[in-house]
């Protein structure tokens, strides 16, 4: 086989509607505390599209955000990779709508279903079209509107999620030290009955029942997701730390899925991993689902904490059960 080329994320953008969904607010719309949400979970805000915006519009503005840090010619994108469990539709897919929306004349592209690991699953995907020789700029976004499958009166789901998205772009790594250095994936299906919508689909397309059996929410075992994704999380990091002969002592920079500050603790407990090291930002954010990773890495950057050869370790557990690490250098 050739010689793989190595690949680096380049660039990166965020994009969060500015409406706000405080606890103070949630305190008036379910029976729930402040208190128990930043004990329980660890968040204190999430941001909320308006009516009319789509999973589509949050990627397009997380393009433009990376535009402003690292202005290039959108032309020369070869692909588009977007983690989404909100489409805009159906279909068509995200990509298509971003790629009409960015005007990128000549690009392929197609939406990546992993739930809270759709943005990582749609990395990995992203990096093998680089790292093959086949192209040279790939955008990778991951973007979710979790309020459209939002029960605002379910409290132990609707305090969780928000919405939001980011995006990098890949390209071919220069510095042969740098970028994207091995990655690990999972799916379990037996975890599709603890975390799914069940409406909407081919098996309950929508009608005026499944709107009132409220089919057309999100459905979760709180319990049984948040034992998996404690276990997941470890099992993912440890394997592939072992895999590439290193331990936590190693990482410079842990960035897992924003889900609740209690599983990336206890991650970051079990790698013996120093919280300085791990990015947490769910107290502003909330569960983003695909969006919340690159989101973190903004966060990591304007705190100083992400730098370049820094050695970054990301992990996500998700809807499916879907679970993935990847190990990387920062590039830039
Ligand atoms: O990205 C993947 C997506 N999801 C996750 O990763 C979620 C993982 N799970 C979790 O984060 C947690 O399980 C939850 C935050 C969903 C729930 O927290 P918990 O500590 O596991 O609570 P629980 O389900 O064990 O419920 C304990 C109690 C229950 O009351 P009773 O039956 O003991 O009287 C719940 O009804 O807490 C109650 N409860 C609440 N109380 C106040 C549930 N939600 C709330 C709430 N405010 N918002």
């Amino acid at each position: 086989m050739s010689q793989l080329q190595r690949v680096k994320i380049s660039a990166l953008g965020t994009y969060v509607p500015p409406r706000l969904l405080t606890n103070a607010d949630l305190e008036k719309m379910v029976e729930t505390t402040n208190e128990w949400i930043m004990e329980r979970v660890g968040i204190r805000e999430r941001h909320l599209v308006d009516k009319g915006v789509g999973a589509s519009d949050l990627a397009v503005a997380a393009v433009k955000n990376l535009l402003e840090s690292h202005p290039f010619d959108l032309q020369e994108v070869d692909l588009i990779v977007v983690g989404t469990v909100t489409p805009d539709m159906m279909y068509p897919s995200t990509a298509c709508l971003v790629q009409h929306k960015l005007g990128i004349k000549n690009t392929w592209g197609f939406d990546v279903s992993a739930g809270c690991s759709g943005f990582l699953y749609a990395l990995n995907t992203g990096v093998k079209f680089v790292e093959s020789g086949q192209y040279r700029k790939v955008l990778v976004i991951g973007s979710d509107v979790n309020s459209s499958m939002t029960d605002f009166t379910d409290r132990a789901v609707c305090i969780i999620f928000g919405d939001g998205a980011g995006a990098v772009l890949l390209e071919p790594a220069e510095d042969q030290d740098g970028g994207v250095i091995d990655h690990v994936a999972q799916i379990e299906g037996m975890g599709g009955q603890y975390l799914y919508m069940p409406g909407g689909g081919s098996l309950n397309p929508a009608t005026h029942e499944t709107v009132d059996q409220k089919m057309h929410y999100i459905h979760q075992d709180g319990k049984n997701v948040f034992k998996y994704a404690v276990k997941k999380m470890s099992e993912m990091t440890e394997r592939i730390l072992a895999k590439n002969n290193l331990t936590g002592k190693d990482v410079d920079c842990f960035i897992s899925h924003q889900a609740n500050r209690r599983i990336i603790t206890a991650t970051a407990d079990r790698l013996g991993m120093p919280l300085e090291k791990v990015i947490i930002n769910i107290e502003r954010y909330g569960n983003t689902t695909a969006g919340t990773i690159p989101i973190a890495m903004q966060t990591a950057l304007e705190e100083g904490r992400l730098k370049k050869g820094d050695l970054l370790l990301i992990a996500a557990v998700g809807a499916g059960f879907t679970s993935g690490a990847t190990l990387l250098r920062w590039a830039y």
